[in-house]
């Protein structure tokens, strides 16, 4: 299976999804954009200015869409699209999505939010262009950030005690929803 995390925006969380859904998975990550992750993910992931198709990876696509990378999208089992409510994530997401094209595959983070105002924005924008898509709401959380600076994905990170169970419950729901999403049987 291949899974591309994927928007021309920058800074809306594809490096901490696209790390965390492949360590869960025990899956390889590779980017064609520099971050932290041959240091927190070593032997597993691999940043290259053309990313090569292997199975069970999870690919982080930032910065532009060449061919190369089109391919492996338009190739890939999901497609995932974090977007966060600023003007510019939600117009760099719709155009990402006119150049992926709407699926079964894509799914939609709508992410980084502070309250359910912000919330409805990005979903009133979204579904006035597209229809059917598969939403999933991450609010704001820390656990994005502790994520990439400590190396453990976002399962690790809520098992770690009581006291991250609580903080991570509604991250972590939603998280589970994605990674059974993303790996039910077709
Ligand atoms: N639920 C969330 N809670 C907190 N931060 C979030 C959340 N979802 C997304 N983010 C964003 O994730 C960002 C950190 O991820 P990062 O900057 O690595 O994203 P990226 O899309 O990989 O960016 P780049 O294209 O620059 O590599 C934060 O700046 C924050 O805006
Ligand atoms: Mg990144």
């Amino acid at each position: 299976m291949i899974i591309s995390v994927i928007n021309k925006k920058g800074g809306v969380g594809k490096t901490p999804f696209a790390f965390s859904i492949a360590k869960d998975l025990g899956y390889f990550l590779q980017s064609n954009d520099n971050s932290i992750i041959e240091q927190i993910y070593p032997q597993k992931a691999k940043i290259l200015l053309t990313p090569k198709k292997i199975d069970n990876c999870v690919y982080d696509f930032g910065g532009f869409v060449e061919k190369g990378i089109l391919e492996i999208v338009k190739e890939s089992d999901y497609i995932i699209v974090p977007c966060t409510s600023d003007y510019n994530s939600l117009l760099r997401t719709l155009e990402t999505l006119n150049e992926i094209g709407n699926s079964n595959k894509v799914c939609i983070l709508v992410t980084d939010y502070r309250d359910d105002k912000e919330k409805n924005q990005i979903c009133e924008t979204l579904d006035s262009n597209f229809t059917d898509l598969n939403l999933f709401f991450f609010k704001f959380s820390k656990i994005i950030r502790n994520s990439t600076s400590s190396g453990a994905s976002f399962t690790e990170l809520y098992n770690e005690n009581n006291l991250s169970r609580l903080s991570y419950t509604n991250f972590f729901n939603e998280y589970q929803k994605l990674l059974s999403f993303i790996t039910k049987e077709k």
